[in-house]
């Protein structure tokens, strides 16, 4: 899998320092918190450190054995489960949070995942999602090239349609996110409530 081999270094490739996104509204999410594509642990390890029960899915052994060494240096733990989102089924009505952090999948995933997410919140529960954008395109500051897998406010309205926006913008910020998320980049941002 081309994941694993990308994370077959010693290196973290996106830093140990979390999401700023995430870093900025974590005070809204409960726990438990589902980390889609959470890779080598970086933003798990800081919300385990905050004191929430932290579930984190990727498809790359490699990256979550990171994820758990990470965890492991500070004293802290998160549970990983290796698994391809496509066929991922939460459990139930059972988490407080799901965070997207650079999660980006091809929309025939998207399709398939997100009813799943939504099923797998409480009502009231929060989803904290940042991708790139359309508009990154053109950039060599990081992201997918395949334009299916980069987000738009419209995608995020069509493929949350149960949720109630909190915060949904896209904006141009400064990534600082390890050596292949570096430099000026348009972002999508979104959190959103799942209706009761
Ligand atoms: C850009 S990395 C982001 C990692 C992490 N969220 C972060 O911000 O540091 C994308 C991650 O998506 C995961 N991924 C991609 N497609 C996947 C799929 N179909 N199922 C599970 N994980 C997937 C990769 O293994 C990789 O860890």
């Amino acid at each position: 899998m081309e994941w694993n081999q990308r994370y077959a270094v010693d290196e973290y490739i996106y830093g140990t320092e979390p999401n700023a996104f995430l870093v900025e509204h974590a005070a809204m999410l409960t726990g438990p918190v589902l980390s889609l594509a959470e890779g080598e642990g970086r933003n798990a390890v800081f919300l385990a450190s905050l004191g929430l029960q932290v579930h984190g899915v990727d498809g790359s052994e490699v990256g979550l054995a990171k994820a758990q060494a990470l965890a492991r240096s500070r004293g802290l733990e998160i549970q990983t489960e290796v698994a391809d989102l496509g066929v991922f089924e939460p459990e139930t009505n059972f988490y407080g949070s799901v965070i997207s952090i650079s999660a980006h999948l091809p929309s025939a995933i998207r399709k398939q995942l997100y009813p799943r997410v939504e099923r797998g919140l409480k009502p009231g529960g929060i989803i904290l999602l940042e991708a790139y954008s359309a508009d990154q395109l053109p950039r060599d500051t990081g992201g997918p090239k395949e334009p299916d897998m980069l987000m738009t406010r419209a995608k995020i309205e069509n493929e949350f349609p149960n949720f109630e926006p909190v915060l949904l913008r896209e904006l141009e910020r400064e990534v600082c996110e390890g050596s292949y998320h570096t430099g000026l980049a348009s972002v999508v941002q979104f959190i959103g409530r799942k209706k009761a």
